[in-house]
């Protein structure tokens, strides 16, 4: 399968993409393209396999706390909010998922940040992950972080993860199955 990832563009037809959970699909359908195109909150890149799209993730500039990231890291860094990429959302659709398209998708929001780190500054990738998707994050060395105030209303209430950009690993090309 080739698998190809580019940026949303208005002409996208996002009405039949499903996940499995409604409320990423309500995302990607309704708001990605008005945040993107008009209020320039988040970019959504999309992964397409024969024409159809298989996947999305949108990434948006952030900031965290210094405050709020375990000790050994805090003495390593400038007591400033941190400047970071956030993985606002990421899905797969349900018959292409266990493909590795989810996989392929965070190392591009990986690479991205590495990219934004060299033009504006970014110390590294946060994601609020949904339960069932917590373990996904972990495999590639987030760990969870404190956080200090805004929580999300979402629920069950996600879990803030945190990937320095140190910590991000070196990405050999990618198979998708
Ligand atoms: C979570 C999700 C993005 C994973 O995408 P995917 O394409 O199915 O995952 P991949 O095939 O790329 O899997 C990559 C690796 O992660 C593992 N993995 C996938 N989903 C996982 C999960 N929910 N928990 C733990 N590990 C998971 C795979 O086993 C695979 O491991 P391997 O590299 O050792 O073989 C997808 O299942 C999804 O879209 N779920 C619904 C929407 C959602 O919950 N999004 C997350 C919002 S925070």
């Amino acid at each position: 399968m080739t698998l190809r990832i580019r940026r949303l563009a208005p002409t996208d037809d996002r009405s039949q993409f499903a996940s499995g959970n409604p409320d990423v699909d309500c995302f990607f359908q309704r708001f990605a393209g008005q945040n993107q195109f008009r209020h320039h909150i988040g970019v959504t890149y999309i992964a397409i396999a024969a024409e159809v799209i298989v996947g999305f993730v949108t990434v948006t500039a952030s900031e965290i706390e210094i405050d709020a990231l375990p000790d050994e890291r805090r003495r390593q860094l400038p007591r400033y909010p941190l400047p970071v990429l956030r993985v606002a959302r990421l899905a797969v659709a349900e018959q292409a998922q266990g493909r590795g398209i989810g996989k392929a998708l965070l190392r591009f929001a990986l690479d991205l940040a590495r990219k934004t780190a060299e033009v504006v500054g970014c110390t590294g990738v946060v994601v609020d992950a949904k339960p069932a998707a917590q373990a996904f994050y972990l495999k590639y060395g987030f760990e969870p972080f404190a956080l200090l105030e805004g929580g999300l209303l979402d629920r069950p209430e996600p879990t803030p993860l945190f990937l320095p950009l140190s910590a991000i690993p070196p990405l050999p090309p990618l198979r998708i199955r």
